[in-house]
């Protein structure tokens, strides 16, 4: 399969997109920071889904990343990624220069109220705002049929989706699924980081969150497994701990005692110099058939 064919401005991604259209062709986005990996490129098959054409697009947007995280280390490799993208039957790299997307004088930002509040968004207070803003560009300029993001990122996928709807951008926004390594642990592109030790304790937010499902869907008390998963985490080597909790699947809001609609588990915490988020959908116990 050839790379896809690159551009860089905005003017050149609406030609392109544009030619599509009067072919009567869908078009699918899969926006990306690059360092792409089997996650980025199950969403990209995904959007062959929802679209003829693909268009990937490939920012590492400095807007969402406060001035203490990894910007600067953030792992780049464009050649590798179009090869990778080409692979997976991307049409076309929208990869823009900062300048592009943030030109002199740039003053809006989007923010998303209510789902984006809490967890990830108190710890990383500019976060949101910043994907928040840079989506809603993104979306913007290509205007694509579909776009296609990461439950990996459940916040941020929910986010999306308010943000899609407040605005009324004609867009439908489809949800892939996590990926995971052969031992469970969410692909990402920060597990690059990870030393040897710090990758096989890695593992063990997935299989504690797991255990937590489990519980849940037993019919257990939700601050009561929040507490023991913390503590699982803790014991395994992860510190700090942002977060570990359990909300509405739809909101985020809180739930309790027990999970009595559909939930989801997620789980925020540091292994050294990295930071490991993951989640996991929780059924209540009817549905998920736990039923004595
Ligand atoms: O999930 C990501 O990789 C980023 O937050 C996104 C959606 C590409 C916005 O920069």
């Amino acid at each position: 399969m050839p790379d896809p064919v690159l551009v860089r401005s905005v003017a050149d991604l609406r030609a392109v997109v544009h030619v599509w259209r009067r072919e009567g062709l869908r078009v699918a986005l899969v926006p990306t920071m690059g360092a792409l990996h089997e996650g980025h490129l199950s969403l990209v098959r995904l959007a062959r889904m929802h679209g003829e054409r693909v268009v990937a697009s490939l920012f590492v947007n400095p807007k969402q990343f406060s001035a203490h995280e990894d910007l600067d280390r953030y792992p780049r490799d464009e050649a590798g990624d179009a090869a990778k993208l080409g692979q997976a039957g991307c049409d076309l790299l929208f990869a823009p220069p900062a300048s592009e997307i943030y030109p002199p004088g740039f003053a809006t930002a989007v923010t998303v109220s209510g789902v984006s509040d809490d967890l990830e968004g108190a710890m990383r207070p500019h976060f949101f705002g910043g994907v928040a803003t840079v989506v809603t560009k993104l979306l913007l300029q290509c205007l694509p049929d579909a776009a296609v993001f990461g439950e990996k990122d459940y916040q941020q996928l929910l986010m999306i989706r308010r943000l899609v709807r407040d605005l009324d951008i004609p867009v439908a926004v489809v949800a892939g699924p996590t990926v995971r390594e052969g031992d469970g642990l969410a692909m990402s592109s920060r597990n690059a980081y990870l030393s040897a030790n710090e990758r096989s304790a890695a593992t063990q937010m997935n299989v504690i969150l797991k255990r937590a499902v489990a519980d849940l869907e037993y019919g257990g008390d939700i601050a009561a497994i929040e507490r023991d998963a913390t503590m699982a985490l803790d014991e395994a080597g992860f510190n700090p701990i942002d977060y570990v909790a359990v909300r509405d699947a739809g909101d985020l809001s809180v739930l309790g005692p027990r999970v009595d609609r559909p939930a989801r588990i997620l789980a925020a915490a540091w292994l050294g110099k990295t930071r490991l988020i993951d989640n996991f959908s929780v059924l209540p116990r009817a549905v998920a058939g736990n039923d004595a």
